[in-house]
């Protein structure tokens, strides 16, 4: 477990080169990246490489015992590509092109990116190859279009589209059937007739034709970076290959390039003081489910993970540069570390002095000596609790499964791009709702593993909760139904197997795949306008819903767990569940309720399937690492830790502050 952070030294005089690596190793950071953005320092015209600034600062590094990330600097093209390939810039659906001047403002199919991007990536990974202090690659930044969610509309896109097009379907006559085109008559009859659709947006046109459009533009992405991991691989020995993700970014799905990668790494930043009217501090302090889903997704491809780019401070983008609340800092490193990171580095080492970002904390102020407030100080604080660890032992059972303490949680890339293309409900934030189980799971002290659908499902798993996995084709349907048949604990809700995976509705009841597994049928649903507000109700408790509720029929064998509580509907069921002779069972959960309703029931099945819970408040996590425990507090009150009589903390106390942190050994 290390600690790290990103330098440019391109961005300061020479001069301060040395100093500023003496401040990072006496702050004690093991890992710097660099070379991220830089393509035009190090190829200032075509083919003339200039690698010896580099090679001084890898060396500088070397000599005081640090490690270096070299970042292929492909999210910066350089203004003498785009003079020569001005068809490199991202075109809008009025053809406008994208302006030079920034970052990212490239297009993935274009043949002139691919070309020049080999080029420099070949050349550095040749240089750079031998040297030993260099553990690792990360390619380019952030991989995703400039506007998230715009799909290129030059013609180089449109032509590699209509190629995977081709490759998808075979026949237009097949495109036409899954894209529906009988609906107003929008049949195409050459695959040279089609566009890549400008975003994913359906607006009024054919969401077939976009969620086509999205799982190419993923595919676009991921193959550039496939593209640029098959160069590094030649020449970097057993070095790691990675690239950094954004959370949820809809223009490529992990998933996509997974396997190219030998490290999966994402970038957090958890504190934007976006909250519309918070009415505590927990808007200083951030949601640790939205966090820990993310890194949960990342372990999930099982390779390495590692947190790339945590937020040190105030970000200079979010338009509320609130302060992160005392410690929070601190906790979203441990929150990493607790979850399995291999090592967690910060964007950036030195606050810039220029350029749209010199807002943006570092570890160290402008001057490149005063640590930040108050994320340097965090830095440095957790870098010395790091050396109380026993690293080998943190990572002794980091592979075991306990099927009592592990839950599976379903997440399936496509469906974000489904629901947003075609949302119905505009309540309905599929991200929203894998955060609403993620909470309700890891409140009881549960650990999540995040489940694909088309990757192994570990077979120790014997509760899985799939939430919202509307389109299913028949291998889905299959697992499901092992899944129940092996005797495990299945939740299933609303929105499920409603549609084939182009998206069509199937032909039958609503969500016929799956009424044999939920023993009820799904007699019609009701969703609120905006800010409307109704009640379910179980155990005896009113739990408030308004996003999506399925008024649902029983059937003789299955039993009402929860109902709803008022409109015209009042009465009807909207949890059920079948349970199974196996011992098993499965759950049907029609409403999506908010957070109440989903720790209930949550905290009631878990019960049910016998599972090895410790409740807790909401926002308070309790990890297991090796012999040592975690507990993470979210919240802004004082937390008083479960910890054993006598138990020894390594880290802080039994008495936890706000966004603190006790590690203890049981
Ligand atoms: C990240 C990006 C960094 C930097 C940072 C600012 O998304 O990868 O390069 O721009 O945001 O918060």
């Amino acid at each position: 477990m290390k600690i790290g952070a990103y330098y440019y030294p391109e961005q300061w005089p020479q001069d301060q080169w040395e100093r500023d690596f003496d401040r990072m190793a006496a702050i004690g950071l093991q890992i710097v990246h660099m070379s991220e953005f830089a393509w035009f320092s190090l190829e200032p015209h075509a083919n003339e490489f200039r690698f010896e600034w580099l090679d001084r600062c890898v060396e500088m590094a070397r000599r005081r015992h640090m490690q270096v990330i070299l970042c292929t600097p492909t999210a910066a093209p350089p203004v003498w590509l785009i003079d020569e390939h001005p068809e490199i810039l991202p075109r809008d659906e009025h053809g406008t092109p994208f302006r030079f001047g920034g970052r990212r403002h490239y297009s993935p199919t274009a043949p002139a990116m691919l070309e020049a991007s080999i080029r420099i990536v070949t050349a550095m990974a040749q240089h750079f190859a031998e040297r030993e202090n260099v553990i690792g690659w990360q390619i380019d930044n952030e991989l995703g279009s400039p506007r998230p969610g715009k799909f290129d509309q030059n013609e180089h896109a449109h032509v590699a589209f209509r190629r995977w097009l081709q490759q998808k379907y075979g026949t237009i006559e097949n495109l036409n059937r899954a894209w529906g085109n009988q609906f107003w008559n929008t049949y195409y009859t050459t695959f040279g007739q089609i566009l890549l659709a400008p975003s994913s947006d359906a607006g009024y046109g054919n969401p077939h034709h976009v969620l086509d459009s999205s799982r190419f533009w993923s595919r676009a992405h991921a193959d550039f970076a496939t593209l640029q991991a098959n160069i590094l691989k030649q020449h970097v020995g057993s070095r790691f290959i990675t690239t950094n993700f954004m959370p949820f970014y809809p223009d490529i799905d992990p998933g996509d390039v997974a396997d190219d990668l030998s490290l999966m790494s994402w970038d957090s930043y958890p504190v934007t003081g976006r909250e519309a009217n918070p009415q505590d501090d927990h808007f200083r302090i951030a949601d640790p489910a939205a966090i820990g889903f993310v890194h949960d997704q990342m372990a999930s491809y099982g390779k390495p993970w590692a947190l790339m780019e945590l937020q040190p401070g105030h970000v200079n983008w979010s338009g509320y540069p609130v302060m992160p609340y005392p410690g929070a800092i601190r906790l979203w490193i441990w929150t990493a570390l607790a979850h399995g990171a291999e090592f967690v580095t910060t964007y950036r080492f030195r606050q810039p002095r220029f350029g749209i970002e010199m807002f943006h904390d570092g570890l160290v102020e402008t001057d490149g000596v005063t640590p930040s407030s108050p994320g340097g100080l965090q830095f440095t604080q957790v870098i010395d609790e790091l050396k109380r660890i026993d690293h080998a032992r943190w990572k002794s059972d980091a592979a075991l499964i306990d099927s009592k303490r592990t839950i599976g949680l379903l997440f399936d890339f496509e469906q974000l791009w489904w629901f947003n293309t075609l949302p119905q409900a505009k309540r309905w934030i599929q991200p929203r709702f894998l955060q609403l189980w993620y909470a309700a799971v890891t409140r009881l002290g549960l650990e999540v593993k995040i489940l694909h659908p088309q990757r192994a499902w570990p077979a120790e798993l014997k509760f899985i909760v799939a939430p919202g996995l509307q389109m299913v084709d028949d291998d889905d349907v299959r697992k499901l139904h092992e899944f129940a048949d092996r005797g495990g604990h299945l939740v299933l809700t609303c929105r499920t197997a409603l549609m084939d995976r182009t998206g069509q509705m199937f032909e039958g009841k609503v969500a016929q795949p799956i009424l044999d597994l939920i023993g009820g049928e799904i007699e019609a649903y009701d969703s609120l306008p905006p800010e409307k507000w109704a009640n379910v109700e179980l155990d005896g408790k009113l739990h408030r819903w308004g996003v999506w509720g399925d008024l649902m029929y029983a059937a003789p064998d299955a039993k009402v767990l929860a109902k709803y509580a008022d409109q015209f509907y009042a009465g009807a069921a909207a949890v059920i569940q079948c349970r199974r002779s196996n011992g098993g069972a499965v759950t049907y959960c029609g409403v999506h309720g908010e957070q109440s309703l989903t720790d209930a029931l949550m905290e009631k099945l878990a019960a049910q399937a016998g599972l090895t819970t410790t409740p807790l408040p909401s926002r308070v996590q309790l990890m297991r690492r090796g012999p040592y425990r975690v507990l993470l507090n979210y919240q802004d009150t004082v937390f008083n830790a479960p910890a054993p009589r006598g138990a020894r903390f390594v880290v802080g106390s039994r008495r936890v502050d706000p966004a603190g942190v006790a590690i203890w050994e049981e």
